[in-house]
C-alpha cells in the first residue's frame, strides 16, 4: 500500500491531507447526504459549515439523534490546548458547537488542558499554560456561549474533580494503547501518558454530575480523533456510554500547504493580532493565482489550492451565492489575487475589531462561566 504523504495526529498535521483516506484510517465515518438532512430536520437551517461539508465525518452521529428521539437529551464538550493566544482555526469547531448549543438547547462543557501543554511543550510553565487557558476563554466567551449552560475550566484549577474521574479512565488505559495510538516511547514523559485520561473526562462528566447516563457530542477537528477513539473504548468498562463526535477539516495556514498553526506566526492570524498586522499577513499569502496578472485573466486561478478562497468559505461569506460569485470571478479571473486578499482583509479585520471588543468585555463575565474547586 502507498505511503501516506501526511500526517494527523493531536500534535501534528503536516502535508496534504487526504480526508477521505483519513477517514479509513482513524476508522470514523464520513456524513452522508442523509445524515446532514436529518440533522437539517432538527435545525430547519444547515449552518454553512455543515452545507458546505466541512464538517465531514463523525463517530455515531446517529446514535446521538436516536437517543434525542427517544427524549435522551445530548450535552456538548469540546476544548482548548492553552499553548498560546487562540487562532482562527481554533474558532471553526466552536462556531459549529455554539450553533449545536442554540439549536438543540444543550449544556456544554468546555476544557482547556493546560496540563496537556504543560506536558507536551518543553519551553512552557504551568503559570504561562494558566494564562493562556483564561486569555482563550475570553475569545470562547465573546463568541457568545450561553452563560447558563456553558462551563467552561481549566484541568489545573477544577483538578479535584478531574483527577478522581480521570484516575478511573487511567486505571483502564495501558501504555502499549498509548504507545499504539499516539507513538509514545520509553523516553516519553509519564504526564503525557497519562494525558488522554483528561480529556477523556468531560466526556462522561455530566453523567457523573447527574447520576444518570447522558448522551455526550463533542465537535472537534479531526486531529482529537485519536484521544477520542481510546476514550471509546474505555468508556463502557465504566459503565458510561462512548461519546459520539462530528469532526472538522482543518483551516489552512496563510502559506502554501499544512494547517493553521500557532507553531507558523506568520501564516496564523491570532485573535489578539492587530488588525493591521492581520492585513499585512493576508496581503502576503500564498493563493491559487497565476504568475502574471495576464496570465490570471486569461487563464483563472485555482481557488481549491487557495488559502484565501477556504477563508471566505470557513469562516467570512456565510451566504452561498456570494461565495459562488467569488469562486466564479476567481475561475473566469475576473478576480485578481490582490483584489480578493483586499476583500479578504477587510473583512477579517473588520472582525477582529469587533471580536476583540467583546473579548475585552468578556473579561467581566469569566466568573460566570468558569466553573473551579
Ligand atoms: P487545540 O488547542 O489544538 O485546538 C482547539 C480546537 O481547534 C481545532 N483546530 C482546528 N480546527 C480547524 N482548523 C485548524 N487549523 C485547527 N487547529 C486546531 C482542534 O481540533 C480543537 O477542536 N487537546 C485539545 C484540547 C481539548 C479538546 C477537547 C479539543 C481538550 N478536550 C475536546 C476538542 C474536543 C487541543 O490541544 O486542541
Amino acid at each position: 500500500m502507498a505511503e501516506d504523504n501526511f500526517t494527523v495526529t493531536p500534535w501534528e498535521v503536516s502535508g496534504n491531507v487526504d480526508y477521505g483516506r483519513l477517514v479509513k484510517k482513524f476508522g470514523t465515518e464520513a456524513i452522508t447526504d442523509k445524515l446532514y438532512d436529518r440533522i437539517k430536520k432538527y435545525t430547519k437551517d444547515l449552518h454553512f459549515l455543515l452545507r458546505r461539508r466541512i464538517f465531514f465525518s463523525h463517530r455515531d452521529l446517529n446514535w446521538v439523534f436516536d437517543e434525542y428521539d427517544k427524549g435522551n437529551r445530548f450535552y456538548l464538550y469540546t476544548g482548548r490546548g492553552p499553548s498560546g493566544h487562540t487562532h482562527l482555526g481554533h474558532i471553526v469547531p466552536w462556531m459549529l458547537t455554539k450553533y449545536l448549543q442554540e439549536k438543540f438547547d444543550a449544556k456544554l462543557w468546555f476544557q482547556m488542558t493546560d496540563d496537556e501543554k504543560f506536558f507536551f511543550n518543553p519551553g512552557l510553565s504551568i503559570d504561562e499554560c494558566s494564562r493562556f487557558a483564561y486569555e482563550n476563554a475570553l475569545d470562547v466567551i465573546a463568541l457568545g456561549f450561553d452563560r447558563k449552560k456553558t462551563h467552561i475550566f481549566t484541568d489545573f484549577d477544577y483538578a479535584k474533580t478531574m483527577y478522581r474521574e480521570a484516575a478511573k479512565v487511567a486505571k483502564k488505559l495501558t501504555f502499549s494503547t498509548t504507545k499504539a495510538t499516539f507513538g509514545f516511547s520509553n523516553e516519553t514523559n509519564v504526564g503525557s501518558i497519562f494525558y488522554t485520561s483528561m480529556q477523556s473526562v468531560p466526556a462522561f462528566l455530566e453523567s457523573v454530575k447527574a447520576g444518570k447516563n447522558i448522551p455526550c457530542l463533542i465537535p472537534h477537528a479531526i486531529d482529537q480523533d485519536p484521544h477520542f477513539r481510546v476514550c471509546r473504548d474505555i468508556m463502557p468498562r465504566l459503565g458510561y456510554y462512548k461519546p459520539a463526535a462530528i469532526h472538522c477539516r482543518f483551516m489552512p495556514g496563510l502559506g502554501e500547504g499544512g494547517k493553521m498553526s500557532a507553531s507558523q506566526p506568520n501564516t496564523c492570524i491570532f485573535t489578539t493580532d492587530s488588525p493591521k498586522d492581520a492585513e499585512n499577513k493576508i496581503i502576503r499569502a500564498f493563493t491559487g493565482g497565476r504568475a502574471t496578472i495576464k496570465e490570471q485573466k486569461e487563464k483563472g486561478g485555482n481557488p481549491d489550492i487557495c488559502p484565501v478562497f477556504q477563508y471566505w468559505a470557513m469562516m467570512f461569506e456565510q451566504d452561498d451565492r456570494k461565495l459562488q460569485e467569488i469562486r466564479r470571478k476567481c475561475l473566469a479571473g475576473e478576480l485578481t489575487c490582490g483584489d480578493d486578499k483586499r476583500m479578504l482583509a477587510e473583512k477579517a479585520m473588520a472582525f477582529l475589531v469587533s471580536h476583540q471588543e467583546k473579548r475585552e468585555k468578556a473579561r467581566d463575565k469569566l466568573k460566570d462561566y468558569i466553573v473551579k474547586d
